[in-house]
């Protein structure tokens, strides 16, 4: 399907037009009255794929630059691991995330999407409490927002003053580095590696979140408690197995918020405002390389590119690749995650079906330890259960992450026998991402990127969004001699707000 096809869409300012620097072979004799655009393909509709449509229309209005983009996508919808469902199907009621759910301000791309295309963004609610179960025991309850949980007078007695503090001191200084990246001295790295080390974070990726945290004087009890709770519901990890950078990203959600109706809104909207020809449905087969140039087969057939933009986790993709470029990919496993999403007219879970006091109230968001299965105990059936909100008076959808099927009988059981609808979906979420000092390359051949190379390092639907960025200024320099934005920084680079690539 062809979602948008307008090239008319963009100013083309052709008072900026630039030469590109790929050579085409013409027929003896034969003068074309203008050269070919540069083609490019891109696989994978979701957070890497749209945004990297966006940025090259970005440098079409900018520089009009002569460029056709493909994008292939084989599911039917736009946003890949961002995508909603509804409660019985029902599309009047309430969207629920299935994949990717939260964003912060910290996410410049994202937060500036939803206000340039007029979404609504909506707080997280997570106000009203949450709890830390080891599989036995309910650990820790406190109501309240995300920080005020560990700056609650109950944190205070458990953990003491110092690890919660030391957390969010580490945590604030990661997201001040990040929000370099925004600016208009942002680093353009070649390899991830070169990135790491230009904001410091070597030291965050080469050790595991309890190393780091445990190094900087944080208790072992609250590593593995709130910090734990923390790397398992964003990562299903634990904070012994998760590198540091990633675990400081679990810890991060103030201010968490998602777009009224679904996420993949903002992927939708990137495409919209971009000049690509949109083919959803539509797989990508194999890629062979021929005299410098790209052969794709798809299920529309083949077609010829100069450029390659992969964005999508490539062992997930069954793609084949020439040999040459498939063995620069090392094999990445990622969380095999279950999501189970269900409705039920229970309020909250019975205490009893915990095996506690039936006077306990259960907190409406579940979070999870290991720390009782590393101590012989049993291992939590879950990684986290949260309420999502009424549908009506008297019925919530609830929302289990787990790294095993939840079948009906363990959900019947607990709630109960007051289960309404159910939808379940496994996805290969996030990488599994113990720490590591080397990382897949950015650019596997001449005109062949690839997006996910930066998941193993964070994976969040922004950071995609960033690693695209960079890539397609990569492939932009590469191809033409442009980049994204103009190199001298426009005059409101002072601005508060100002973001990279959107503003230069
Ligand atoms: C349950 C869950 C919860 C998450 N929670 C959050 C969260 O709260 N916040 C957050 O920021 N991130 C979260 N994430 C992570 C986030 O979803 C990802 O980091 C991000 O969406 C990845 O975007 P992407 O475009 O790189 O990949 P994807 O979204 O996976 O897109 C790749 C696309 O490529 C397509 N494709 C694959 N093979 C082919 C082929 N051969 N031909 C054509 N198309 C192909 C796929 O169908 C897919 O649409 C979560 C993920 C999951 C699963
Ligand atoms: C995708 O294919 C399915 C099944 O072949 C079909 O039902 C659906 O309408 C198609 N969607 C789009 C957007 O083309
Ligand atoms: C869908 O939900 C709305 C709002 O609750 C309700 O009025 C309507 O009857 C539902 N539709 C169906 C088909 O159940
Ligand atoms: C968003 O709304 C503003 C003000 O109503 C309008 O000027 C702008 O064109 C809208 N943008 C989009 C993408 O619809
Ligand atoms: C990564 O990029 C940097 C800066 O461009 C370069 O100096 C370095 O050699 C690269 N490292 C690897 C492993 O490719």
């Amino acid at each position: 399907m062809r979602l948008c096809h307008s090239l008319a869409l963009l100013p083309v300012a052709s008072a900026f037009q630039l030469p590109f620097k790929v050579p085409f072979f013409n027929s003896p004799g034969q003068q074309p009255l203008r050269t070919p655009p540069i083609r490019v393909a891109i696989i994978g509709a979701g957070a890497a794929g749209t945004s990297a449509t966006f940025w090259i229309a970005k440098a079409q209005e900018r520089f009009g630059i002569d460029v056709e983009v493909d994008l292939y996508e084989k599911e039917s919808y736009v946003g890949g691991r961002s995508t909603v469902v509804y409660p019985y199907g029902n599309t009047s009621l309430p969207a629920v995330e299935l994949g990717a759910s939260i964003f912060v301000k910290a996410n410049k791309n994202l937060w500036r999407a939803v206000e340039e295309f007029n979404l609504t963004r909506r707080d997280f609610r997570d106000q009203s409490g949450m709890g830390i179960w080891d599989g036995e025991k309910l650990l820790f309850t406190a109501s309240g927002g995300w920080w005020s949980w560990w700056d609650s007078a109950k944190a205070l007695l458990r953990y003491g003053f110092h690890s919660p503090r030391r957390t969010q001191v580490f945590v604030d200084s990661m997201i001040q580095q990040f929000l370099s990246l925004y600016s208009p001295e942002t680093p353009k790295w070649e390899n991830m590696t070169h990135l790491s080390s230009s904001l410091g974070w070597t030291n965050l990726i080469t050790q595991t979140t309890s190393e780091y945290l445990k190094s900087q004087g944080v208790s072992y009890k609250f590593i593995s408690e709130l910090v734990e709770a923390s790397t398992r519901v964003n990562y299903g990890q634990n904070a012994d197995g998760i590198h540091a950078l990633e675990g400081a990203c679990s810890l991060a959600p103030t201010g968490a918020s998602s777009v009224e109706g679904g996420n993949f809104q903002i992927f939708e909207n990137f495409l919209k405002h971009s000049t690509a020809n949109v083919y959803l449905n539509t797989s990508v087969r194999s890629i062979i390389s021929s005299s410098g140039q790209y052969v794709l087969d798809s299920d529309r057939g083949s077609e010829t590119y100069q450029a390659v933009i992969l964005a999508a986790p490539w062992h997930s993709t069954n793609i084949q690749l020439p040999t040459e470029i498939s063995s620069k990919i090392p094999l990445q496993p990622y969380v095999h995650l279950h999501v189970t999403l269900f409705t039920t007219t229970l309020s909250s879970v019975p205490a009893q079906s915990f095996s506690l006091p039936a006077s306990t109230k259960i907190p409406p968001m579940l979070l999870t330890t290991f720390e009782g299965a590393r101590n012989g105990g049993k291992e939590p059936d879950f990684n986290s259960m949260s309420y999502h909100g009424p549908i009506s008076d008297s019925e919530w959808v609830v929302k289990i992450f787990s790294l095993k099927r939840i079948s009906e009988k363990w959900l019947s059981k607990m709630f109960d026998g007051k289960i309404g609808w159910v939808h379940r979906k496994e996805w290969d979420a996030y990488p599994v991402l113990p720490p590591t000092a080397s990382f897949p390359e950015l650019k596997l051949a001449p005109g062949f990127y690839y997006v996910n190379s930066f998941e193993p390092f964070i994976s969040t639907m922004e950071t995609e969004t960033l690693a695209s960025r960079n890539i397609v200024d990569m492939l932009l320099r590469d191809m033409f001699d442009a980049g994204i934005c103009p190199t001298a920084p426009s005059s409101d680079t002072d601005k508060e707000d100002y973001v990279f690539g959107w503003d230069c």
